[in-house]
């Protein structure tokens, strides 16, 4: 399984790839936002030098012709950006055509089966169902995850599915056990996946007998 970070703060994506099991990063115009980054070229160039993993960089354009333009501008800044794309036919159409060019697409806003079905069909390399927002809206999004897989696999489509919008830990161990390709992952949810209370009392309790041992 891979782990994305799902950021675009240098700082977290730095720490996060000192950690060792950083495959690689999505962002979208929100979390750009949270930056003040408003114009995003040179600052996707920075997070393609802090990993070598598939960088996602979302297109702001809503029409095909202009997304297919963007998206050539997108992938020719470094050569692990993934474009990043909506789940709509304008999206589709461009997937098509820069996937035929080798550019690397992942679908995003995905919230049903066949989008994904779509998604694998048009060429993207990625598709991005989000389960916290389905999940927000009273839906089971980690089901989603789990019909899109069946569906891959019945036809053996190589689109790998990144869990997106991911909100807590239980939503990285469930894709996990479920086998979903990669979860794309909040900074702070990163650091909970390593965390046990009783991980924390060991240490402490090992600390405290090795200074009482020690006549400390
Ligand atoms: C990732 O590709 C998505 O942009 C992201 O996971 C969305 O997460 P959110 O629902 O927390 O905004």
């Amino acid at each position: 399984m891979k782990f994305f970070i799902d950021t675009a703060n240098l700082e977290e994506i730095r720490e996060a790839a000192s950690y060792g099991f950083l495959d690689g990063v999505t962002t979208n115009p929100s979390l750009m936002a949270r930056e003040g980054i408003s114009r995003q070229d040179a600052h996707i160039r920075a997070i393609c030098e802090l990993t070598p993993g598939p960088v996602s960089a979302e297109a702001l354009a809503v029409e095909s012709g202009a997304m297919i333009e963007e998206g050539r501008r997108l992938a020719a800044l470094a050569p692990n950006v993934a474009v990043k794309l909506p789940s709509t036919l304008d999206g589709l159409k461009a997937t098509g055509v820069l996937a035929g060019e080798g550019i690397k697409v992942n679908l995003t806003l995905v919230f049903s089966p066949l989008q994904a079905l779509l998604a694998a069909k048009a060429g993207a390399a990625f598709v991005s169902p989000f389960v916290g927002r389905l999940d927000d809206v009273g839906q089971d999004g980690l089901s989603l995850v789990e019909e899109i897989m069946t569906i891959y696999g019945n036809y053996a489509f190589e689109t790998e599915i990144i869990v997106a919008s991911v909100r807590s830990p239980q939503h990285v161990l469930k894709a996990a056990l479920i086998g979903a390709d990669i979860a794309t992952i909040p900074f702070k949810v990163i650091g909970q996946l390593a965390e046990h209370p009783l991980t924390d009392k060991g240490v402490a309790a090992f600390m405290a007998d090795q200074a009482k041992a020690a006549g400390k």
